[in-house]
């Protein structure tokens, strides 16, 4: 058996590959935490040591190349992090199963060793996504020392070095240290370094910052959206000692229901929408062209385009959907995946020509969460929807549509509100903002998803009809 003590991700890699070289399988290691701070040490202790101990093995080590997929070691990456003493064990007994003909085992999400490490991973991803949100700046003034921004945060995992890079681009210009109890980082608006980590007790004290912070939260509060159980969860009690605004949350929360009453008369709370990217011109082809450039919503970075709505512009139908999917990503345009081929043929059958009605979506870009080499659709939130609805509702203005038929929940709750509900209220016709004749059907996707034989059947019937009562209204 072997001994292991390993700090930090560049060790293990280290370690990991000297034992694959040798062959070494993972029920002969004994993998432990070795709790300095990364790299402020010389050298790599034990794993050094452990190296050094054969020249020859040294020399395979270095000769010896492993095929190793990126996507593993991205992952690794990311799990290094996490507290999980056992973590270590898993990457290395996981990274053997990789380089022993078990190359696509990462695909394999029902793997018990690969559902580990990627529950793992999301936690240290959550983790680095608080510590965005939740680290707050105090500025030291020393003399004629230059400004200095402290702050303390304290992680759940050991996550300092995957969100330091992101404070250097947020606050370029300021030279600031970040302490955690582990490590702390500090950057002088040239370089990041990084040093030892200090307890909550030696935490720099409140300034006048804090004021700042304060007014500054009580302005974005949106008390619509609040929920006490979810901000304890999204903002744990445990950082709240740090944060100025945790002051101000039982008041808000105290008079959220008058605020929000106030925001629904103002329609007000969500902070950018796409109606800052809008042109000046209105038509279809210039909302096509500026569609492009929205970035009202994050969504725009992840995905490949926006797709906009196609058909003709004297169309008197207009189909909306809820968002692209992966094909549609790629392509530009809406419905020409699965669902859409669903779409096509229930349009033929309901004596539909696919190419005389409007198609859009509700969201413009394609939301998703990358699983290995697939992208997992993912339901767009209200902030993204709200977002987005400018869009949409020029597309609308433009087409001045006789009857608009929303496809699945999420369009029909968009356009019709949120209490819209398609098992009672499908096939329904509404008059809305929208159109003298709005009505709701099933969704294509979710009759591709329907896994009971019969009702899919039912749910492809209904949709048939419900089209056909669509175009039949317009004439
Ligand atoms: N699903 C949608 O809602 N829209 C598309 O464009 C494709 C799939």
């Amino acid at each position: 058996m072997q001994f292991l003590q390993v700090a930090c991700f560049d060790e293990w890699r280290a370690a990991a590959r000297t034992l694959l070289c040798n062959e070494v399988h993972p029920s002969e290691v004994h993998w432990t935490q070795d709790d300095k701070s990364p790299g402020l040490f010389d050298g790599f202790s034990q794993v050094e040591h452990a190296q050094k101990e054969d020249a020859d093995q040294d020399t395979r080590t270095h000769t010896m190349r492993f095929n190793v997929p990126s996507a593993f070691l991205d992952l690794a990456r990311t799990v290094a992090c996490h507290r999980n003493p056992s973590r270590w064990q898993l990457l290395y007994q996981t990274l053997w199963r990789v380089v022993h003909g078990e190359r696509h085992v990462l695909e394999l999400d029902t793997d018990d060793d690969v559902h580990q490490l990627q529950r793992m991973k999301k936690a240290v991803t959550r983790d680095v996504h608080k510590m965005k949100a939740f680290v707050r700046f105090r500025k030291i003034e020393a003399g004629n020392l230059p400004e200095i921004y402290l702050a303390w945060h304290r992680p759940d995992h050991l996550i300092m070095r995957l969100a330091a890079p992101f404070f250097t681009r947020r606050f370029k210009g300021m030279s600031w240290t970040i302490f955690t109890p582990h490590e702390s980082a500090h950057w002088d608006q040239k370089q990041l370094t990084y040093g030892p980590g200090i307890p909550a007790s030696q935490a720099p004290p409140p300034d006048e910052q804090e004021e700042l912070w304060k007014t500054y939260y009580a302005s974005i509060f949106n008390p619509a959206r609040i929920k006490l159980d979810t901000m304890k969860r999204e903002m744990p009690v445990r950082h709240w000692r740090t944060l100025p605004e945790a002051d101000l949350i039982e008041d808000l929360v105290r008079d959220a229901p008058a605020r929000v009453k106030v925001m629904i008369d103002n329609h007000e709370g969500f902070s950018e929408t796409g109606v800052h990217y809008l042109p000046e011109q209105r038509d279809l082809s210039s909302l096509r062209k500026a569609v492009g450039q929205c970035q009202a919503c994050d969504l725009c970075h992840d995905a490949t385009q926006a797709v906009f709505g196609v058909g003709p512009a004297n169309a008197s139908v207009v189909l909306v959907g809820e968002q692209p999917g992966d094909r549609e990503d790629v392509t530009g345009t809406p419905f020409v995946g699965p669902a859409g081929q669903l779409l096509n043929a229930a349009l033929f059958q309901a004596g539909i020509d696919r190419t005389s009605v409007y198609l859009t979506n509700v969201v413009k870009h394609f939301k998703h969460e990358q699983r290995g080499k697939r992208r997992l659709h993912k339901k767009p939130d209200s902030r993204e929807i709200y977002a987005c609805r400018p869009w949409l509702e020029a597309e609308i203005s433009a087409l001045k549509p006789k009857m608009v038929i929303c496809l699945g929940v999420t369009a029909a709750q968009a356009l019709m509100g949120r209490d819209f509900r398609l098992t009672q209220q499908r096939g329904v016709v509404h008059k809305t903002q929208w159109s003298t004749r709005t009505l709701a059907t099933w969704h294509p996707a979710a009759i591709l998803r329907m896994q009971n034989v019969q009702r899919k059947r039912e749910m492809e019937s209904q949709l048939i009809e419900d089209l056909r009562q669509g175009m039949e209204t317009t004439r």
